[in-house]
């Protein structure tokens, strides 16, 4: 994470970086999942075994979550991709969508919802209530780096989704940027600055 923060780290060490963390992750934001017992014919007997109870969805919030979602994939290679487009209008800090694409058999999944900054909380509030809106009901977030605001008013719009988090900041600055946070993960990850 401290390298993550570096203002002069490059957006391909960046993007590395974020992989990387978002792997190491992935067993402590998975642990709960509900498993069931299930039967394997190995070469020389038959044994017991566990595997999901419910297929799995990733569901990055775009464009920062991309980068978070190539990491979650790395560890988790079955899951299905459900693409959440939303940007922050810099003006209001209002979270409009921009694009949603999702696979057809979300009330069976268990949805991750991925998004490296939770920030106002805007945009994880928006892109789970459209989530829900298209049929999931077990979703559970993921972020690199939350505050205080944006983890609080998640819990209000939605105190049934866990919160995973790499790293929680002190708090926000006046144009809705975390302190001391990591700046624009966006630009960071794809070269926009
Ligand atoms: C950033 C970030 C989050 C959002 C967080 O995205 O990746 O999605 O802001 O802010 P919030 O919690 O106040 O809503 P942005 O809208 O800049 O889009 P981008 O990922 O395309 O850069
Ligand atoms: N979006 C970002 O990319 N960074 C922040 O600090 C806040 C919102």
């Amino acid at each position: 994470m401290s390298q993550l923060r570096d203002r002069a780290v490059h957006p391909r060490v960046f993007r590395q970086l974020v992989i990387e963390i978002a792997v190491l992750m992935v067993p402590e934001v998975t642990a709960s999942l509900a498993t069931r017992l299930t039967e394997v014919e190995t070469p020389l007997a038959i044994t017991s075994g566990r595997r999901l109870a419910s297929p799995l969805v990733l569901a990055p919030i775009l464009r920062a979550g991309l980068g978070l979602a190539e990491g979650f994939h790395r560890a988790l290679p079955e899951a299905a991709v459900a693409h959440v487009g939303l940007a922050r209008n810099e003006e209001t800090l209002e979270a409009e969508t921009y694009y949603f694409n999702a696979p057809g058999d979300l009330a069976e999944a268990e949805v991750i919802v991925l998004d490296p900054m939770l920030a106002t909380g805007g945009s994880a509030a928006a892109a789970i209530r459209k989530l829900k809106e298209a049929g999931a009901r077990k979703l559970r977030f993921a972020s690199l780096v939350a505050c205080p605001e944006g983890a609080e008013s998640m819990r209000e719009a939605h105190p049934d989704v866990p919160l995973f988090t790499a790293a929680l900041d002190d708090t926000l600055d006046h144009r809705g940027y975390i302190l001391p946070g990591l700046g624009d993960a966006g630009d960071r990850t794809f070269g926009t600055m």
